[in-house]
């Protein structure tokens, strides 16, 4: 097992990475308060480690709540189960919450030990690989709206992570694609040597080979962590790790929740950003095709929705968070592995971008 640590002062807290660390009550006993815990899954993930998951917390008065799984359900009807489970359990302010599941569930039940009696305890014990590298770490949490991706929700840091890699031995290639696309994230914006590591062995990860996939979430974790302790609430440098967001949740939110994949619909706006950089001169077309060749073996989309035109993304993208006083806030490349966050573009080369990344079409609409 590795253990890496998030420095936040006195909220700093450890991620714990390996096999077989379900059941292992000794990681999570210095992460509780009190003596009630709520297991927070949902119907596909429960079945499989939810049994196993309780032993840990054997020792406490341990209630479980199950949600319905999908990005359709990453809403506040949703959350209401979870508030509904913690008040008629009679949950007092010195509760523990569990997050065991994706970044559905985490987002979900960190949003709810944001907001329950103004702010309760919380673990995220997370199962896929996108929530491996990326959600379980770093305090954001939320659902969506109708109306925009995550526009509701906190800041609230869980007191530990709990990585156990074997529970991806059960999750299908589609999400395993998913998850490599935010691995993929860490050495475009700031790793130029991690992305050559993963040109050279994403067949590796594809066969899910423990070793790579232990380094490759390693990697991502430390990665996380440093950005998240430099900037936890991403006044600044955080912010990189949004490479790709602001195209991806447009495609998100346009295709309707739950029919792109978070990280199916970023992979393709990390090429957008990369394209939008070599128009800008920054990047040459090597380094874009670079971009691309790695997305692709990854089995990730390197084309937008043919049903989205220029003036749907342009409208998605205006509400994203990212937009400050009515401009484009985007995360572009100085070079690969340099990445930097910008308003200063050519509108005409981002419509171009997304003029020249529309599927003629796709197979995924
Ligand atoms: N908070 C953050 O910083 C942050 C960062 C990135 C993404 N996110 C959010 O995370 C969400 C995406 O997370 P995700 O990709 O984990 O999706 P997800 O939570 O929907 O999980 C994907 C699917 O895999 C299933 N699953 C989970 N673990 C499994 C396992 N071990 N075996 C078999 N099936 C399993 C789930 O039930 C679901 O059907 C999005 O809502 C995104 O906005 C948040
Ligand atoms: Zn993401």
């Amino acid at each position: 097992m590795k253990t890496l640590h998030v420095e936040l002062g006195q909220r700093s807290y450890p991620i714990y990475i390996g096999r077989k660390l379900l059941g292992r009550e000794d990681l999570i006993t210095s992460a509780i308060s009190g003596t009630q815990v709520l297991i927070v899954s949902n119907e596909t993930v429960a079945p499989l480690y939810l049994k196993e998951t309780q032993t840990a917390f054997s020792k406490y008065e341990c209630q479980s709540v199950i949600l319905p799984d999908g990005e359709q359900y990453k809403n506040l009807q949703t959350l209401d189960m979870i508030f509904e489970s913690l008040l008629s359990h009679h949950f007092d302010r010195h509760c523990t919450l569990v997050a065991l599941g994706g970044g559905v569930v985490g987002d979900m039940t960190g949003f709810a030990a944001a907001s329950y009696q103004r702010g309760v305890a919380f673990i995220q014990i997370p199962t896929t690989l996108l929530a491996q590298v990326d959600s379980s770490v770093g305090g954001k949490t939320g659902v969506n709206h109708a109306l925009g991706k995550n526009m509701i929700g906190a800041f609230h840091q869980p007191r530990c992570v709990v990585i156990d890699t074997d529970t991806l031995d059960t999750l299908d290639d589609r999400q395993l694609s998913a998850g490599l696309a935010e691995v993929i994230k860490y050495g475009l914006i700031q790793k130029n040597e991690f992305s050559g590591w993963l040109e050279q062995h994403m067949h590796k990860l594809l066969i899910r080979d423990p070793d790579c996939i232990a380094l490759a979430v390693e990697t991502s974790c430390q990665c996380k962590a440093d950005l998240v302790a430099a900037d936890e609430k991403e006044a600044g440098i955080r912010a990189l790790l949004n490479l790709g967001h602001t195209f991806g949740h447009a495609i998100e939110t346009g295709m309707g929740y739950g029919n792109w994949l978070h990280g199916e619909a970023i992979a393709v706006g990390m090429l957008m950003a990369a394209d939008l950089s070599m128009r800008e001169g920054w990047l040459s077309t090597n380094d874009v095709k670079r971009v691309e060749d790695l997305i692709d073996r990854a089995n990730l989309p390197t084309r937008a929705p043919a049903s989205m035109n220029y003036a749907h993304f342009m409208e998605l993208m205006a509400v994203d968070k990212k937009v400050r006083a009515g401009k484009i806030n985007l995360v572009l490349y100085h070079a690969l592995g340099n990445a930097f966050v910008t308003h200063e573009f050519d509108i005409h080369n981002l419509e171009q971008t997304i003029k020249a990344h529309r599927a003629i079409n796709s197979d995924r609409e």
